[in-house]
């Protein structure tokens, strides 16, 4: 097969599962992203995952071209038109500003900024051998956008946000749209936000996981990391002492079984219920029972509770015999935080399972926040006001 046949497939692929405008899919199809990953095998950079191109110290990726299935999620969010200025927080490896600068057309411009000079550098060389040298890589800290060519009429963050940076705000024209991935308590959602009055509101959410935005606009969260080998790394919304969690981990959990609940069926809506609703809620990842993945639970003390299928043991390497959903407490207070957990998912059942895009967000500039209907979550520069379910 040749290239634009790989692009073919993939695009094909995605659209079997996902809705996308056709806009988007000329773009994914015109745009070889290939060119943008020199070094990985031309097979691999036409699947559907994010393909990781650096690290640090530690090993941690800190930047990346993201799974296509979400790039075309967010661009469709996003809506460029031909003519459009846009602005790109996160240039990575240049691909997403290329799909950028082919929606937008001749007539429309697109800056793409990152944080590091050699990620900058990088992205210059792959636009301009994808033929997509229009597009302006600089490099700075996206928290202060680029005002040297605002209004923008489209702002797009590739790199999770826990808050959003005014400068954004202030140089998106008339009629401007912001699209990021924003951290809710921990949790991560794609929202598309537009000005309506006093405040932004939001006009589509999507669920996503991005890697946290580095300077001087980081997070407060955390990710505590339980055990080297094999990983199993713990996300709190922010830092805070917990126990010997490990340890607790290994002892057989107590379960509480949900009733009605199909362990297939649980997804992101159910993640962000939690999060929402519980200041104890966690997220653990890393190899879990016989394979890499991921369980949402609540975390206090020297104990915790995770979402998993009936009888599966996470830390014990067991899959779940069972089809059903299940919360096991590890630890002194596990049972409770079990049953407590179980609670949360018959709540999320009862008000009719919502799911990420069932999810309002308004963004109220400073601490003001509205009507007082939904979870007020501050930040430092905007109030969230979340309504869900
Ligand atoms: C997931 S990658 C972006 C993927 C990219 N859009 C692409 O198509 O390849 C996230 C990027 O955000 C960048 N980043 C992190 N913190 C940043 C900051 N404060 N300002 C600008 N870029 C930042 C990282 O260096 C990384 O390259």
């Amino acid at each position: 097969m040749d290239f634009a046949e790989q692009r073919q497939a993939m695009v094909a692929q995605l659209r079997e599962r996902q809705d996308i405008s056709d806009p988007v899919a000329a773009a994914l199809l015109a745009v070889p992203r290939h060119l943008f990953v020199p070094g990985v095998d031309p097979e691999a950079a036409y699947r559907d995952a994010p393909i990781v191109t650096k690290r640090d110290e530690a090993g941690r990726p800190i930047s990346s071209s993201s799974q296509p299935a979400i790039m075309a999620t967010m661009l469709d969010q996003l809506g460029v038109e031909p003519g459009h200025r846009v602005l790109e927080i996160g240039a990575g490896t240049g691909y997403n500003a290329a799909l950028l600068a082919r929606l937008a057309g001749p007539a429309g411009h697109v800056v793409s900024v990152d944080l590091d000079e050699d990620i900058v550098a990088r992205a210059r060389g792959h636009l301009s051998a994808a033929g997509a040298a229009r597009v302006e890589a600089v490099c700075a800290d996206g928290v202060q956008g680029y005002a040297e060519r605002a209004p923008y009429d489209r702002v797009i963050a590739t790199v999770g946000v826990w808050d959003l940076a005014p400068a954004w705000l202030e140089q998106l024209g008339e009629g401007g749209r912001l699209v990021a991935p924003l951290d809710l308590r921990g949790m991560q959602v794609s929202v598309a936000l537009q000005r309506a009055g006093d405040h932004w509101a939001s006009r589509s959410v999507a669920p996503c996981g991005f890697m946290r935005m580095r300077g001087a606009f980081a997070g407060p969260e955390a990710s505590v990391v339980l055990r080297q080998d094999p990983e199993l790394v713990l996300g709190l919304p922010e830092w805070r002492e917990i126990g010997d969690v490990l340890a607790a981990l290994d002892a057989e959990p107590a379960e509480v079984a949900v009733d009605g609940g199909e362990a297939a069926a649980y997804g992101p809506g159910v993640s962000l219920w939690l999060a929402l609703r519980d200041s104890r809620c966690c997220v653990l990842t890393g190899r879990l029972g016989r394979g890499y993945g991921m369980s949402v639970g609540l975390v206090e003390g020297h104990s915790i509770a995770l979402l998993g299928g009936q009888g599966a043991h996470v830390a014990g390497g067991r899959g779940p015999t069972g089809p059903g959903l299940a919360a096991q407490g590890h630890g002194p207070g596990g049972a409770e935080l079990a049953a407590d957990l179980a609670g949360h998912v018959r709540a999320w059942h009862e008000a009719g399972r919502p799911g990420v895009s069932d999810m309002r967000i308004h963004a109220y500039p400073g601490h003001a926040h509205g009507d007082g209907k939904g979870t007020v979550i501050p930040k430092r520069h905007t109030t969230l006001v979340v309504t869900f379910g």
